[in-house]
């Protein structure tokens, strides 16, 4: 305190730093090696601005010493969080954008770009932002890229090579690796990577069908086996307005719609709901919508006839619950809820507290599709 009462500032003023600092120990302690040892690499100057595309959904840069922090996402929940960090911290050099991709991003080039892609992040969106994020980054720039050996960090730094000409390894313990790249005015980037596919589906009810999926949404290269199961397995009436929970391109909801009164497509990714909506418009199906949503939140009030989920079971319990409960909230009295899943332990076991009875509708090539209706009254109103 009396050290920064000698520099200068206010109480309050000295009292406000020293809780943020507070603040910025605690949220690095919190963080894992990788995230420390990837600052440590970066090194970071205090004029310095930096594009954060993100540690496995989390932010790797907040709190950072530096002139901008630019954190930039496609999943709302982690933009939503890296948001209140920043009111929390009291940051002002910091922001979060939610976008597919840093290239949009106005203004100056970045001095620095931090990226540790999460474990289960397809290979052609890693590289995708790499490109990206060569195009933000100024001549001398640097690129920091951090992951696990058995994550696929091998082919990101060969794509840094590919994009920067050079790649230096900065750590590289206990299978864990720090690339660092820099860029220099020779360099040109690689050639873009097919990051869209387009394919077609004309076996599954109401097809045909084609759909386009960037990589980074769910499947992005062609029908998933559980999609296909949850498709074939639906009983949709003309008069149902459905709900497409988790909707991913779209297939379910629009397979739906080809068969429903109307549906509602929600997913909590950008790249996922612009797929999505771009499919809509490529299947000529005028009765569905999509939305930008964290579970039920962007369906306010509204209720279903059935709502469908191919469920995101790596996400866990909490996820599950949350759709469970508001998939009880959103139903219309004998509304139906299907939910298909490779590991259904976890929905059946939500499923049964929040609606009692479920059925197993579907059981094959290790998915199950899960069946309730009428939410325990009780459970519903809570
Ligand atoms: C297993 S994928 C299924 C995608 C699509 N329905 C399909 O079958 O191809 C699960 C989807 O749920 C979305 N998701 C995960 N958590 C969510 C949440 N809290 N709110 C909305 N969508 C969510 C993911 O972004 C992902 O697209």
């Amino acid at each position: 305190m009396i050290r920064e009462l000698k520099s200068g500032l206010t109480l309050f003023q000295a009292v406000q730093r020293i809780r943020r600092e507070r603040q910025i120990g605690n949220l690095r302690k919190s963080q894992d090696r990788g995230v420390s040892a990837l600052l440590a690499a970066a090194a970071v100057e205090s004029h310095e601005r930096v594009l954060d595309l993100g540690m496995a959904g989390r932010t790797a840069g907040l709190g950072l010493n530096a002139a901008g922090i630019h954190f930039v996402g496609s999943d709302l929940r982690e933009v939503r969080c890296c948001e209140k960090t920043i009111r929390r911290m009291a940051l002002d050099n910091a922001c979060a954008w939610l976008e597919v991709s840093p290239a949009v991003l106005t203004g100056p080039c970045f001095d620095v770009v931090l990226f540790a892609p999460a474990r289960w992040e397809a290979k052609a969106r890693v590289f995708e932002l790499i490109d990206a994020a060569f195009g933000k980054l100024a001549i001398h720039g640097r690129f920091l890229l951090a992951g696990r050996r058995n994550a696929g960090v091998e082919s990101y730094r060969r794509r840094l090579k590919a994009v920067f000409g050079r790649v230096e390894t900065t750590l590289s313990k206990s299978g864990f690796r720090v690339y660092r790249s820099s860029r220099s005015a020779a360099e040109t980037g690689a050639h873009p990577v097919d990051a869209a596919h387009v394919f077609d589906v004309d076996d599954i009810p109401g097809g045909p069908y084609t759909f386009e999926a960037s990589s980074g949404v769910f499947s992005s290269r062609g029908l998933d086996p559980g999609t296909r199961i949850l498709i074939e397995t639906l009983d949709v009436k003309s008069g149902d307005r459905v709900l497409d929970l988790g909707c991913g391109y779209g297939a379910i909801g629009i397979a739906a719609a080809r068969r429903a009164l109307e549906v509602q497509l929600l997913d909590t990714n950008l790249l996922a709901v612009r797929c999505a909506r771009r499919n809509i418009a490529r299947n000529g199906v005028a009765n569905a919508r999509v939305a930008l949503s964290d579970g039920f939140e962007a369906a306010p009030g509204r209720t279903f006839d059935l709502i469908l989920c191919n469920a995101p079971t790596h996400e866990g319990a909490e996820t599950a619950r949350q759709f469970v409960q508001g998939a009880a909230r959103h139903l219309k009295s004998k509304g139906r809820f299907a939910v298909v899943a490779m590991r259904p332990g976890l929905y059946l076991r939500q499923m049964k507290r929040v609606f009692g009875a479920v059925d197993q509708l579907e059981s094959r090539q290790g998915y199950t599709v899960l069946f309730a209706r009428d939410a325990k009254s009780a459970v519903t109103a809570a």
